[in-house]
């Protein structure tokens, strides 16, 4: 094991670059010469890579984003673009490839070790925080943390001008930051892909929670049944004559921003757990955190599977509904 590439590959997620900066060092202390290559596997296909040093990845700890770049590769699901990509592993002579990213990323692994029988490891990176066999991937808290910082902020002029607003989040096909959020925000309610949302009840229930209150907050998943923000609050508008009603789209500011210390840790940890993982001559897992332990699991099964929130959190919301008590 002397060359190992190393990928961001997918939606960037804060903590990325803490995880390149820890996989760099590491390598660098035990003889090993990180490679990375930019934009995820675009970058593979194009030959642009770097031979990492330790200035490559000073004070970059703290920064969101990722140094080394990502993208969704189209070129890399058609053969053709594979074999680029594998021409070009072997002439910089890589041994391993650490890929940092979600299902699309460990996916597009998956079927490169197959191709070209390199010893891949996955890295749980997306806010989406979707990774099955891991309980965090790295970014979500931080995009937990910024998304109840701008509802905190909704909130305040929600209350000034009794208004009901709709707020739009991130997560693709998973409700894990709206669910979460909404707990941690005191939002009223809540709309998760994993529950079919049903509008009537909707906004009887809204009526019913905003009693006595001068704002109310609903968490939208972006990809909620029913729609986005904006179109369910247009749904539900005729239903709730009298109510000044509003939404608001938070979107990519939740990809961004400084990672928090748990993502930072977390990044780390899965960095030179990954990297101890192939020098112990593991292949074709993905790294995962289960409370304070890491673990690992098959890249196959998390590619075939997702997770989904504990959707008893969603009883406990229920528990602390307000329905015009004082
Ligand atoms: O997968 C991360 C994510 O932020 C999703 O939550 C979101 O739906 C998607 O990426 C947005 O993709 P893009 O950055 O290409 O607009």
């Amino acid at each position: 094991m002397k060359r190992i590439g190393l990928i961001t590959s997918g939606g960037d997620a804060p903590g990325m670059n803490a995880c390149i900066r820890a996989i760099t060092k590491y390598c660098l202390n035990i003889g090993i010469v990180p490679i990375g290559f930019f934009d995820g596997y675009q970058g593979i296909i194009e030959n642009r890579c770097l031979e990492l040093g330790f200035t490559d990845v000073n004070n970059i700890i703290h920064q969101g984003g990722t140094i080394l770049g990502t993208a969704r590769s189209e070129e890399f699901r058609t053969a053709q673009g594979r074999s680029k990509a594998i021409g070009n592993l072997l002439s910089n002579k890589i041994d391993a490839l650490i890929c940092i990213g979600g299902d699309g990323t460990f996916a597009g692994a998956n079927v490169l070790s197959e191709e070209m029988n390199i010893p891949v490891i996955g890295i749980p990176g997306t806010i989406d925080n979707d990774i099955s066999g891991t309980d965090h991937s790295i970014g979500y808290d931080t995009a937990l943390n910024t998304v109840i910082d701008a509802i905190d902020k909704i909130r305040d002029t929600a209350s000034s001008h009794h208004r009901i607003f709709f707020v739009e989040v991130m997560g693709r096909n998973a409700g894990f930051i709206a669910l979460n959020s909404a707990i941690a925000s005191g939002a009223e309610s809540v709309l998760i892909p994993e529950e079919l949302t049903d509008i009537n009840a909707l906004a009887k229930d809204l009526k019913e929670q905003n009693k006595g209150k001068r704002g109310s907050i609903v968490i939208v998943a972006e990809g909620d049944d029913a729609g986005g923000a904006i179109e369910i609050m247009k749904k539900v508008e005729p239903l709730m004559e009298g109510y000044s009603l509003r939404s608001s789209i938070l979107g990519h500011i939740q990809r961004g921003g400084r990672p928090s210390a748990f993502d930072r840790l977390l990044a780390t940890r899965m960095g030179v757990f990954a990297v101890d993982q192939l020098l112990i001559g593991k292949s074709n897992i993905v790294i995962g955190s289960n409370g304070e332990d890491l673990i690992i699991s098959s890249i196959d099964s998390a590619v075939k599977n997702h997770s989904v929130p504990d959707l008893s959190k969603l009883k406990l919301l229920s528990k602390l509904r307000t329905n015009g008590k004082v």
